[in-house]
């Protein structure tokens, strides 16, 4: 304490004025002592004493007033070092130590001034990564929750939020199982907490395992669990949730389309087998059966061409580039083209064929291709679907900033629980009838794939033994995305 500077600087001025105050008060006390013995007046005893009185209360003021101004000029930049302190302890870093003096106060402020600096800088870089930590978290699609070990979330991101269906989450309150009410995921979670305490040698026992939820929609999620250090002393959970219920309807669609295909083939590859080898093993066949079986044989390979033709349409439409090439086209001669090629069809089946066009007809964006393929196919069906004399009807007009297609026969129909699923691929309502006429079970769900990449709708309407009515709507300009 001695060698403190500051010390001194309150000691020596307080010791020398309670000096000076002493002196004084001695020196006035020695006169009027002095004075009283020169003269043995009584009656000035009394007043002597007075002024005695009013000397030492006027040394004391004057002593009080001088040490009240030293002490302040030597203790204010300690008491706005202290205020300025209690600011930085509050996260207040704005305000700065004021000092005019010099020596140690002036180091102190300048300390104080550097950590208060010092705790801004640090303070703003926890900041601004929290903000990036808040910003990744809430914008990510995947779904994130942190608990510690005692089960309590300590944190949880907005999809989580709405992929769990959770309004309000209290964080660091709020237990895993109270909110997520999946038996799954809580057993998972506990059983992780007691492995990872019994871990040794620094193992992480993760864990990825696929479990499906029913609220707030039935959805299948991958869940990867991993235990986590969060801080110095607490350990945690951290669960990442992947919707995966789209990826697997896709994955079990394609499989379903692989093995139909692979069932497709098979019949008529094998047909064309058998007949090739009776062939081969029968030298002497005769012209008739010769002629008969390549007949077979052309039939079934017809089908394998019109099956292949329509998987590659399909995998074509599936690829993007297509979407690339719309543009306007003239519908007019177009369709007419189109349609020119089937009025031979129905002469053979004695089928009547009519086109209800309006020559004023405004262009389409659309891919002459892509057109193509969907009148051909829904006019191939209305031919193959409709008994000989029938009556067949393609009618194109303008509705509104849409063209609207439609195509009428007046053939077999179609049961209305066969309708919703028509366009699934290789649904056919009687399989055996399609395959004999080189059907496919693709030709529909080529043209709904077509209308979808013109946003357009295709609907439906039949009666069993009436006939079939396809209505397809495409709006004349695609919709335009940004970039
Ligand atoms: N115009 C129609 N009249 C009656 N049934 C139809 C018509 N169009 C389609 N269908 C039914 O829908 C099924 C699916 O049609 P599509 O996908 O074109 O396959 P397919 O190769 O069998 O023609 C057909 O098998 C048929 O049962
Ligand atoms: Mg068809």
């Amino acid at each position: 304490m001695l060698k403190n500077k500051s010390f001194w600087k309150l000691f020596i001025p307080f010791t020398s004025l309670l000096c000076l105050s002493l002196t004084i008060t001695g020196y006035f006390a020695s006169t009027i002592i002095k004075g009283h013995h020169a003269g043995p007046l009584a009656g000035n005893q009394a007043s002597d004493i007075k002024s005695l009185v009013v000397y030492i209360l006027f040394a004391f003021v004057i002593t009080g007033i001088i040490g009240f101004i030293v002490i302040k000029i030597n203790t204010s930049p300690l008491l706005n070092i202290t205020q300025t302190a209690k600011n930085f302890a509050r996260g207040n870093f704005t305000g700065k130590v004021e000092v005019a003096c010099s020596g140690e106060m002036r180091d102190l402020a300048d300390a104080i001034n550097t950590m208060g600096a010092e705790l801004q800088a640090r303070t703003q870089i926890i900041l601004d990564d929290k903000n990036k930590l808040d910003a990744i978290m809430s914008n990510m699609r995947e779904a994130v929750v942190t608990t510690d070990y005692q089960e309590r979330i300590i944190l949880i991101n907005n999809s989580a939020q709405a992929m769990f269906g959770l309004s309000k989450v209290e964080i660091n309150k709020d237990y895993l199982w109270e909110k997520i009410r999946n038996e799954k995921v809580c057993r998972l979670v506990r059983e992780l907490i007691m492995s990872s305490g019994k871990a040794e040698n620094g193992s992480r026992p993760e864990k990825v395992v696929e479990i499906e939820i029913l609220s707030p929609g039935k959805k299948l999620l991958q869940m990867h669990l991993s235990p986590i250090q969060i801080d110095k002393v607490t350990y945690g959970i951290l669960l990442v949730f992947h919707d995966i219920t789209e990826l697997r309807k896709l994955e079990n669609a394609r499989r379903e389309f692989v093995a139909n295909v692979s069932h497709e083939l098979r019949t008529p590859i094998a047909t064309i087998k058998g007949y090739v080898e009776t062939l081969l093993e029968n030298k002497e066949t005769s012209e008739e059966t010769l002629r008969e079986f390549l007949g077979i044989i052309m039939k079934h390979t017809q089908r394998l061409d019109n099956l292949i033709e329509d998987i590659l349409q399909l995998s074509k439409l599936d690829s993007s580039d297509l979407k690339m090439e719309l543009h306007e086209l003239e519908l007019y001669g177009c369709i007419e083209n189109i349609f020119s090629h089937y009025k031979e069809h129905c002469v053979k089946k004695d089928q009547t064929i009519e086109l209800d066009m309006p020559p004023s007809l405004p262009a389409m964006e659309t891919n002459e291709y892509l057109l193509r393929q969907l009148l051909t196919n829904l006019l191939d069906n209305a031919i193959k679907y409709t008994p000989n004399g029938g009556r067949i009807r393609l009618k194109v007009e303008t509705v509104d900033n849409t063209i609207r297609f439609e195509i009428s026969d007046t053939g077999i129909g179609i049961a209305q629980e066969h309708l919703s699923r028509i366009f699934e691929r290789f649904y056919r309502v009687d399989p055996s009838r399609s395959r004999e006429m080189g059907g496919t079970g693709l030709g529909l769900s080529i043209v709904k794939h077509i209308v979808n990449l013109h946003h357009g709708v295709v609907k439906v309407d039949s009666n069993v033994g009436a006939g079939s009515k396809f209505i397809i709507t495409i709006p004349r300009h695609q919709p335009r995305y940004a970039a």
